[in-house]
């Protein structure tokens, strides 16, 4: 998808031909962002007589309306203007049009005034979001109507206040859309191999680096868990490794760690059938990297950053690793595997170990690690779990501004003792109780020699049922913890603004192509 940023007022915005003209308009709204030209005149008129109160996500659409050059007009509310109801009014909006004939969208946001480039962000961010449609596996293809998408501001001055927010969000969008793209993609369509060749792809941006590790590799570094989970499988594993170079030689990097199980039945502690399928969602983490990188290629933030995905399938068969089973980790501890549905820690574990290596100044994993996080917070907050308490602040910091929300959960020494087992240093399952936590506490002990968080996404990075589909989450919580950690060592290198600018106009090219 095309986004454009431009400065149009609301007279000259009613004679913009366009398939649509989306109108924001704030609940007890004063100021229309216009007052005697038609399209304010009828906002006006659909406010002043009930039918359109401007509350958050509501709309009121009209066909042709007299004197407006647009086919459609679209009023948005969003309430009170705060992030998360334009939020709601983009996605109403444009949701409402993606399945119509509307290739090209106006979006009018001069009711809101000088908006923050925050306001204009979280604007495009919705809109991508909007208009993602699955297609990969379907022989008929139906994308999304909507092609192009112009931000519309009324003053110089607005669109200098939104046009950082404009570039964030364009990169976002497109880092988010890699993100469930591939998280979305079934298992025999996203093998560990497919998933390493999507981060080829990323190597082909300026600035990111990939390496790929096959089993010879990880056995010679001794990757003796990872191993464990892969063996299951005809599927060979891969280790990948993305170097995003931001910032100087010297400048110690941000390691994320994504958990990419590219299907997880359970091993031999197989899972139940019902909704067994979702389990092809269980490499969000890795996906989430991978989405991060893509934005990172576009924002080019002065920060170093490593991604590193473990990925195989886990898988029962005659190779299988069993119940009781005892592993020896990179870190030279050893793993009594309890439970084989307990795969993802076994994974994640050895690439924390590699983690070490870059001397990072902060290390991240990203998993869909346990359903008892899932019991925990649902659906709206990812699970935070962090060593360092300022670690920790950043990233809720981030997911506040990017609304991409978390939570913070305990890791007293004492939820550990569940782990303790006679036959090696660490089990992989403690009982029942707490278990998004014990989970949390079996990864802590392979994170001694760094500051370290681990997200649990089981609950945030997919939705089931009808919607059933990739949500692109963390990408966004992810990319603002890392502008904000370059911002703090010294600014935004980027020289050249992922923005080019003519005049008043400004254009981004986002085509929605997966890389
Ligand atoms: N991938 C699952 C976690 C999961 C389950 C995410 C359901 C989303 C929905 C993970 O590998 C797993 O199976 N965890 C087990 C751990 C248990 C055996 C200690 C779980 O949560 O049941
Ligand atoms: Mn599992
Ligand atoms: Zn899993």
């Amino acid at each position: 998808m095309d986004f454009e940023l431009k400065t149009l007022t609301r007279a000259r915005i009613c004679t913009e031909k366009c398939d649509a003209l989306v109108l924001l308009i704030p609940q007890n709204a004063g100021e229309l962002g216009g007052s005697d030209d038609p399209v304010s005149q009828l906002a006006a008129l659909a406010i002043k007589s009930g039918d359109f109160e401007g509350k958050a996500g509501k709309l009121l659409a009209a066909y042709r309306p007299h004197g407006v050059a647009a086919i459609r007009l679209v009023l948005a509310g969003v309430g009170d203007g705060s992030p998360k109801n334009i939020r709601a009014a983009v996605l109403a909006a444009i949701g409402s049009l993606k399945n119509g004939n509307a290739k090209r969208v106006v979006v009018d946001l001069s009711a809101l005034g000088v908006l923050g480039s925050e306001i204009m962000r979280t604007a495009v961010v919705a809109c991508g979001d909007a208009v993602y449609v699955y297609n990969t596996t379907k022989p008929k293809a139906t994308p999304s109507a909507v092609e192009r998408v112009m931000m519309a501001v009324p003053s110089a001055t607005a669109l200098s206040a939104a046009a950082a927010g404009f570039s964030k969000g364009v990169g976002l969008a497109k880092g988010i859309a890699l993100a469930k793209e591939w998280a979305n993609r079934p298992a025999n369509y996203a093998t560990p191999t497919l998933l390493a060749g999507a981060a080829k792809d990323l190597g082909k941006l300026p600035g990111i680096k990939v390496e790929i590790l096959g089993p010879k590799e990880v056995a010679k570094l001794g990757m003796g868990s990872f191993m464990a989970v892969a063996q299951g499988s005809e599927e060979p594993l891969r280790f990948i490794v993305l170097r995003y170079d931001g910032a100087g030689k010297n400048a110690a990097p941000v390691v994320l760690v994504g958990k990419g199980i590219t299907f997880d039945t359970g091993g031999i502690s197989i899972k139940p059938a019902a909704e067994m399928d979702e389990m092809k969602f269980d490499m969000c983490g890795a996906a989430s990297v991978l989405g991060t990188f893509r934005t990172l290629a576009e924002l080019k933030p002065a920060i170093n950053v490593i991604g590193l995905i473990p990925a195989c399938e886990n898988m029962p068969d005659g190779r299988a690793i069993k119940p009781g089973d005892v592993v020896t980790s990179m870190s030279g501890q050893t793993i009594e595997i309890l439970n084989t549905d307990a795969e993802g820690r076994l994974v994640l574990c050895d690439a924390l170990t590699y983690a070490e290596r870059f001397k990072p100044v902060a290390v991240v994993d990203i998993a869909t690690l346990t359903g008892a996080c899932v019991v925990a917070l649902g659906g709206v907050r990812s699970g935070l779990f962090a060593s360092d308490d300022t670690l920790a602040n950043a990233l809720m910091d981030a997911g506040e501004s990017s609304l991409d929300l978390c939570w913070r959960l305990p890791l007293d020494d004492d939820y550990a003792e569940g782990l303790k087992t006679n036959f090696a240093d660490v089990a992989n399952v403690a009982g029942r109780a707490g278990g998004a936590v014990t989970a949390a506490k079996f990864l802590q002990r392979f994170t001694a020699k760094f500051a370290w968080a681990h997200l649990d996404i089981a609950g945030t990075a997919w939705k089931g049922g009808a919607a059933k589909g990739a949500t692109g989450r963390p990408v966004a919580l992810l990319v603002d913890y890392l502008l904000g950690q370059a911002a703090l060592a010294g600014g935004v290198q980027n020289s050249k603004p992922a923005v080019k600018s003519r005049g008043s106009k400004t254009r981004v090219s986002a085509k929605p192509s997966v890389a």
